[in-house]
């Protein structure tokens, strides 16, 4: 029988070597005759462990990584296609513990299958959310997101069953899906690894959300920076339609429904719904002021749902095991599971999939590893770049969205940057500051003004200037943004500036000058 080797096609394989062992793999296959295929996944997350080489045998998935191309000739010298011992070997993919401890429903098939297979999605019970979904009342598919729990994971937390709720109930001969797949958190990449592990579930909780609200056109919005996930969600599109899955009818249904994929040019405020929308007209990415909401005037002033991609993909799941299942992870009023993204100074950086409830500490010091550097943590940054910066002493704070509230923190995008203790906090001020300037769609005074000035304030305390008079500037400055600004990029960028003033206050007192000794 032929044996497969499973090679990822993910982006971050790619940039640590993917592509070039593949191709050493295919020509020593070929040079061995040896029968063997090279399947290429998404990846399985581990990113410390890429690229990361299985072979499938009687036992299940045997892994090896990370490998480069130079070990290609010793892996199937030691008989890598029985999944046989090497010093690169991992033994039983699914017994490597980062794997193991996590609940992966969202992420069930990434890394698993081969993306562009709809069989083989289909064979790991793709597909059976939409069926049941079609078997029912557009009412009773949102009623069962609304029960499941579940929440935006593009940042705000939204109940995505309310949202879906407004579009249906909104009074519109065209509605439509878009996806925001725009991701532009720092050290996040979960939408990324699901348009190119497995960009069916996409297109199936996009199908959902549609027949749901009565929408009959759906958009991906994502960013050009992302060409391998670009590739794969409209090869998927694709041979989604031509297998009935997408169209006119709906596996077979009454139901319509398309799709395609739009890419913006990459800015971090297209992200926010809004602006979005307005990119995806063709237009600047200025952010609109609501109301109106997207899900009475959205697209083209059509009711429309935003979600994010992960809020999407967690759809199917729900609807083929019911709202229960789904609701029973968790804890609080965060129901299901998340996918941490653990990223920055960490040993072990990558995508964990968990139930809400998990402490920052135990994602960071136990999951994570500590730091790659070896030296203590000293501040993890959670929910992108607007999100706060957190001491060890918060690290019993658990991944909840009102727990991360009420320590001035976010979840966002479930992003988690670790930073060792020779980050500059007032630095990392300065970069939030400036960072906001750069992207600030300019709209708002607050934002656009204020965010150049907290760059100006932040310089003056580092060198030393009425240092004093200034921090306290700088919080005033911070709380003007904060309650005066249209969107949350300006609303927001206060979180790691006052975060870091706030634990790390011995960074925002300027070292005293040493004379240089004789
Ligand atoms: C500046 C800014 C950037 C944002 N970037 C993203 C993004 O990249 N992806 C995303 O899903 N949501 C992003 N959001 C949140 C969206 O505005 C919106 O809340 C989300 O798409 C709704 O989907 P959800 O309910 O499924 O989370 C951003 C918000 C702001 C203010
Ligand atoms: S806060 Fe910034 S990004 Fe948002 S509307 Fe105002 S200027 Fe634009």
């Amino acid at each position: 029988m032929t044996v497969k080797i499973y090679i990822p096609r993910d982006a971050a394989a790619i940039a640590l070597g993917a592509e070039k062992v593949a191709t050493a793999m295919a020509e020593a296959i070929a040079a061995r005759g040896l029968d063997a295929t090279i399947v290429r996944n998404g990846s399985r997350g581990m990113h410390w462990l890429e690229p990361l080489v299985e072979v499938e045998t009687a036992e299940g998935r045997i892994a090896y990584g990370p490998v480069q191309t130079r070990d290609v000739a010793s892996l199937l010298d030691a008989g890598l296609t029985s999944g046989a011992a090497h010093p690169l070997c991992l033994g039983k993919t699914e017994d490597i513990p980062f794997l193991k401890q996590q609940t992966r429903l969202t992420f069930a098939r990434c890394g698993v299958i081969d993306p562009l297979s709809l069989d083989d999605y289909r064979a790991h019970g793709g597909l059976r959310g939409l069926e049941r979904a079609i078997s029912m009342q557009p009412a009773a598919i949102v009623a069962e997101v609304t029960e499941s729990g579940l929440r935006g994971r593009g940042g705000a937390g939204f109940p995505t069953g309310i949202k879906w709720k407004t579009v249906l109930e909104a009074e519109g001969a065209q509605k439509y899906i878009v996806c925001n797949a725009d991701e532009g958190d720092s050290g996040t990449f979960a939408d990324r690894m699901i348009m190119e592990g497995d960009p069916f579930v996409l297109i199936e909780g996009m199908a959902i959300a549609g027949i749901a609200t009565g929408a009959t056109k759906g958009y991906v919005y994502t960013r050009s920076e992302y060409p391998h996930a670009i590739a794969a969600m409209s090869a998927a599109i694709e041979i989604a339609r031509a297998a009935g899955v997408l169209g006119q009818s709906v596996l077979g249904s009454t139901h319509a429904f398309d799709m395609e994929v739009r890419t913006g040019a990459g800015a971090y405020v297209c992200g926010e719904e809004t602006s979005l929308l307005n990119s995806l007209e063709g237009k600047r990415g200025l952010v609109r002021a609501k109301p109106p909401l997207p899900a009475h005037k959205g697209l083209f002033d059509c009711p429309t749902v935003i979600n994010n991609v992960i809020s999407l993909a967690s759809v199917p799941v729900i609807m083929d095991k019911g709202a229960a299942y789904y609701r029973d992870f968790g804890m609080g009023r965060s129901r299901g599971t998340i996918p941490i993204q653990i990223a920055g100074n960490v040993k072990h950086a990558g995508l964990y999939e968990i139930a809400f409830g998990l402490t920052l500490g135990e994602i960071v010091d136990v999951i994570g590893g500590g730091t790659a550097s070896g030296r203590p943590v000293k501040a993890v940054q959670v929910g992108g770049p607007l999100g706060a910066y957190f001491p060890r002493a918060l690290f019993d704070t658990p991944f909840d969205y009102e727990a991360f509230a009420a320590k001035d923190g976010l979840i966002g995008h479930a992003g988690i940057v670790v930073f060792d203790d020779t980050a500059d906090m007032l630095k990392q001020a300065r970069f939030a500051m400036e960072f906001c300037a750069v992207e600030s769609c300019g709209k708002c005074t607050p934002c656009r003004l204020g965010s150049t000035r907290g760059v100006e304030v932040a310089d003056k305390i580092a060198a030393g200037i009425e240092p004093e008079k200034n921090r306290e500037l700088l919080a005033d400055l911070c709380n003007t943004m904060k309650f005066g600004s249209l969107c949350a990029l300006g609303g927001f960028t206060p979180y790691p500036v006052m975060s870091a003033m706030t634990h790390f206050p011995e960074d925002f007192k300027p070292a005293p000058r040493v004379e240089a000794a004789e």
